[in-house]
């Protein structure tokens, strides 16, 4: 089954500023052009991890999830069809730009575009990074986690861990404020969150990209001004994963986390429930909150 997060694909009127976003402020490095101009970004080894299209609107193009082994392919497609979803074998032609071995696409309960895939190209030893830093945390733990928003979180409970065996390793409940699940598919802490939102929306608020150090995370956090990257949540220690991190606008609606010291769970893991987010800090910053909370979508009725 699904054993990590291999990358993210958005379209965006701003794909061009990730040249400079995704190299000099996240310190990632531009793997050559996807198809039609599309901003392609490493964090590692693999071939790209994060493609970001030239549109007229900011929307996500896919999420894609990485299974172990080539055979998980088909028991992924089965679950989905238990579940009423259709599953669809993509074509040669499509594993290939995605740069993967095999790949299969859906749509889930919300909207949002997904792939599962095996086999992605990995470059070993060639990714270098944009701008000082020791790396990112990556390899059995993947890309790092997503937070999708939608309005009947219980449903999304029972599609990501029920069909898709996503284990829950949390929830965090702030009655009136919050609430949110989220999930591991390896050792790290979460690989997808979700938050409940109103009625009629969904969304992708953020991507978590873990760093090696924890000085990694203060050179971002300095060079938000530089980069004119406005922030979200301030520098703050979550609750549940212990991630140090803060929460910047990336340039087409949606969040990144850069975050350090994330604790990994294993088999005996037990899921908690706590009350607030953070020990301290990731306090909003007071101009995110006329910024919408992710790139939003309408739900059909
Ligand atoms: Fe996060």
């Amino acid at each position: 089954m699904i054993k990590s997060l291999a990358y993210v694909g958005v379209n965006s009127p701003r794909a061009e500023e990730w040249r400079r976003f995704g190299t000099g402020f996240l310190g990632g490095e531009l793997a050559p052009d996807g198809p039609n101009g599309a901003v392609r970004v490493r964090v590692d080894d693999a071939a790209w991890r994060l493609e970001i299209r030239p549109a007229e609107q900011d929307s996500v193009a896919f999420f894609g999830w990485q299974v172990d082994h080539e055979e998980d392919l088909d028991v992924v497609v089965s679950m989905l069809s238990v579940a009423g979803v259709t599953a669809e074998r993509g074509s040669r032609e499509l594993a290939d730009e995605r740069n993967v071995d095999r790949i299969i696409t859906f749509t889930d309960p919300w909207g949002f575009p997904h792939e599962v895939i095996w086999g992605q190209h990995l470059y070993p030893s060639t990714f270098r990074p944009g701008r000082a830093s020791s790396g990112f945390v990556t390899g059995d733990q993947g890309l790092g986690h997503i937070l999708l928003l939608m309005p009947d979180i219980e449903a999304g409970h029972e599609f990501f861990s029920g069909v898709l065996g996503f284990e829950l390793s949390d929830k965090i409940i702030v009655p009136g404020a919050l609430n949110s699940r989220f999930y591991h598919v390896n050792k790290r802490h979460h690989t997808l969150a979700l938050g409940q939102c109103p009625p009629g929306v969904a969304g992708f608020n953020h991507l978590m990209l873990q760093v090696k150090d924890i000085d990694d995370v203060g050179i971002a956090y300095d060079m938000l001004d530089e980069y004119d990257v406005p922030l979200t949540l301030s520098l703050g220690r979550h609750t549940n994963d212990k991630t140090f991190s803060f929460y910047a606008a990336t340039p087409s609606l949606f969040n990144v986390e850069v975050g350090y010291d994330g604790i990994e769970v294993d088999g005996a893991w037990v899921p908690q429930v706590y009350n607030q987010t953070a020990i301290w800090g990731h306090k909003l910053d007071p101009e995110a909150k006329n910024r919408p909370p992710g790139i939003m979508h309408p739900l059909a009725d």
